[in-house]
């Protein structure tokens, strides 16, 4: 079964709880929430308020994205700004923190979803010895950073690297699929093992975002 999580960085940053509902109505499984710190990546996005107005206006599960750099010196805001235990996850970069298995833990710990984010360079052997801390893997197919950026194709071969990884330790972990997913290549994103697939852009520049997230889904 395949899932979908609308990113909420191309959304209408005036109003986000309403565009986040109208995700959810369009059918998005999940939401995703980039988090962007001006140090991990250029940019800055939001915070832990964005996150607690989005999690009171829909019912969906969160899944935030942190491209923050040592998410552990923040990470007690977000493990309380209403984030829901055992719904909701907080996926960090395994580039961006030292003691990633300390803070995999402690956001477990306080019943929440884990998630490692690995960019396109990020070799796979990184996950070895953390399967055990974590629900998710966000597999970055474009550099972090900003929306609306084009594959790498690179990346198609490592989604199936991860799947035999996941699927020789038999434990259950999603695979999320971050960055430039479209029409084109959602298909062969999904037979390469994807669980979750995340697009902003696609969804929300959209007429119809129902319709997209029914193509990217079984198209
Ligand atoms: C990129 C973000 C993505 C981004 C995806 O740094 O992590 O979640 O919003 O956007 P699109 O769908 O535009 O590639
Ligand atoms: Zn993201």
């Amino acid at each position: 079964m395949i899932k979908f999580s609308a990113s909420m960085l191309a959304s209408n940053y005036g109003e986000f709880a309403s565009e986040a509902v109208r995700a959810e109505k369009a059918g998005s499984d999940m939401i995703h929430m980039d988090v962007m710190d001006g140090v991990f990546v250029p940019q800055i996005s939001f915070g832990q308020g964005v996150i607690t107005a989005v999690r009171n206006a829909v019912q969906v599960p969160l899944d935030v994205h942190m491209m923050v750099t040592e998410p552990s010196r923040v990470i007690d805001a977000y493990l309380n700004c209403g984030l829901i235990p055992g719904k909701d996850y907080i996926c960090v970069h395994v580039e961006a923190e030292n003691h990633l298995q300390r803070l995999l833990a402690k956001i477990k710990q306080a019943g929440l979803k884990t998630g490692v984010a690995l960019n396109p360079s990020t070799p796979v052997e990184s996950l070895k010895y953390i399967l055990d801390d974590i629900d998710m893997i966000i597999v970055m197919t474009v550099n972090p950073g900003y929306g609306g950026q084009k594959f790498i194709p690179a990346c198609l071969q490592k989604i199936r690297d991860i799947r035999k990884i996941v699927d020789a330790s038999g434990k259950k972990i999603d695979i999320e699929i971050d960055g430039g997913v479209n029409y084109l290549n959602a298909s062969e994103i999904r037979e390469a093992g994807a669980t979750v697939l995340v697009a902003g852009t696609a969804v929300f520049t959209a007429e119809d975002p129902a319709q997209v997230i029914q193509k990217l889904k079984y198209e």
